[in-house]
């Protein structure tokens, strides 16, 4: 009796192969299951067959994400369709689409033209790492934005795969290409622009300017027309309140609005953002700095810096993703830095994925209930390429999966280990790249 609808049992005899599962997303995982069989197979015995088995499973968590970033680097359609195939391979269910950011604006919204046209494009890019002192830059252009059909397309091909895409629209800082679109956007009106190289600016939305509302409610809205998921990003993360604290017209908000911290303005706006996808029906989440930002319990928190924060949101009553940096973040170095290829910096190799545990450090029930699941993240400053996507992912991705759907305690790193060269076979039979080194 299998309740969980991912659920599903896999009977293996001489003659026949039994599924059962108690809903669509339980047969799909069972099938996914079977192709690891079938692969595993061909890789040992050179040959499709499978060895009878009963094989019951399911999930330990309901949310199972990864995340891109197509701001940094823009990918072509079919390399998203490809990654929402190894996401679905991995019995990840969320795709969490990271759309806009300071380095470029990749959704076209009907609505606002100059969002692609000016806040697709930046003219360069900064070379080396950001925290070179001398910085060189190519002169390459970097342009492109995903239409909306190709957008309805590829949600189509992600629900084809029980895979749910949560867009991020990012708010109200690391929005530097919007504002180099529309300067009136911002506190001080610009010129700004599509920025050309990685960091936290100064620069966000107007908190005290009404038109920043409205345009940002067009945009939500165009964007729920594309996406069906209940579930809608609004970023959160890193903003500096300068602007805010020298600009009349925040200023002026926080007097009538009775507020003397920069930081409650903040608050505000997240909450006028929270009634407008209210009012869409649809559900916000946001970086974990929108815990400050204290709003309605069923607004979800995504856990970035550290779990302790995603804790207390869990005790408080929110539902919590989590992702820190410390053991979710594919960007980070995953062997000495002195031998890999650039990296934004950290090192979080394999095992340390494979000790990421989303409940650690909370005692009590009903706080573990709020924590969904986990996700690896994707930032791809310094992954111009497909290739380098795949060499951060794979196969960090794997030792991520092993955590959120296996039972803790399942297989120790090393089971999993000696599991990895059939893995790696199995990632050159789908043509995909993975990185290789020695990891003990
Ligand atoms: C983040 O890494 N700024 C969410
Ligand atoms: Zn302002």
């Amino acid at each position: 009796a299998i309740l969980n609808p991912e659920g599903y049992t896999i009977h293996v005899h001489s003659d026949r192969i039994d599924i059962s599962a108690s809903a669509c997303s339980g047969f799909f995982y069972a099938f996914q299951s079977l192709r690891q069989l079938m692969i595993r197979s061909l890789i040992d015995q050179r040959s499709y067959h499978i060895t009878c088995c009963y094989i019951v499973d399911e999930p330990r968590f309901p949310y199972r994400g990864m995340h891109l970033d197509v701001s940094r680097h823009l990918y072509p359609v079919d390399f998203i369709k490809s990654y929402i195939d190894w996401i679905a391979l991995h019995k990840f269910n969320f795709f969490h689409w990271h759309l806009t950011d300071d380095q470029g604006w990749r959704i076209e919204i009907k609505k606002y033209p100059e969002l692609t046209r000016v806040g697709s494009k930046r003219i360069r890019t900064r070379r080396g790492h950001q925290n070179n002192p001398n910085p060189e830059f190519n002169d390459e252009e970097h342009n492109g934005f995903y239409r909306q059909d190709e957008i309805r397309e590829i949600i189509r091909y992600a629900g084809d795969r029980h895979v749910q895409i949560i867009p991020e629209i990012e708010m109200p800082g690391h929005c530097q290409a919007v504002l180099a679109a529309y300067p009136h956007l911002s506190c001080t009106g610009g010129p700004h622009q599509v920025a050309d190289h990685w960091g936290v600016f100064e620069d966000l939305f107007c908190a005290g300017n009404n038109k920043v509302y409205n345009f940002l409610e067009d945009v939500l809205s165009e964007v729920i027309e594309l996406f069906p998921g209940k579930l809608i990003h609004i970023g959160g993360d890193e903003c500096p309140k300068r602007r805010w604290k020298d600009c009349p017209k925040c200023q002026s908000r926080m007097h009538s609005d009775g507020l003397d911290r920069a930081d409650q303005l903040k608050s505000c706006f997240t909450h006028r953002i929270y009634h407008i996808l209210e009012k869409l029906n649809r559900r916000l989440i946001g970086w974990d700095e929108i815990l400050e930002d204290d709003l309605p319990l069923d607004a979800v928190i995504m856990v970035w810096r550290n779990q302790d924060i995603g804790v207390k949101a869990a005790r408080k009553g929110h539902d919590v993703i989590m992702t820190p940096s410390s053991h979710c973040y594919f960007d980070h170095y995953q062997a000495d830095p002195q031998s890999e290829p650039l990296a934004i910096g950290g090192f979080t190799p394999l095992e340390k994925v494979f000790q990421f545990d989303p409940t650690s450090n909370i005692m009590d029930v009903d706080a573990a209930t709020h924590i969904l699941g986990g996700q690896g993240n994707v930032w791809t400053e310094y992954m111009p390429d497909t290739s380098d996507v795949e060499r951060m992912v794979f196969p960090r991705i794997a030792a991520l999966a092993e955590r959120l759907w296996s039972p803790l305690n399942h297989r120790t790193y090393s089971d999993f280990y000696s599991a990895l060269s059939n893995l790696q076979k199995q990632y050159e039979i789908m043509g995909i790249r993975y990185y290789c080194a020695d990891y003990l």
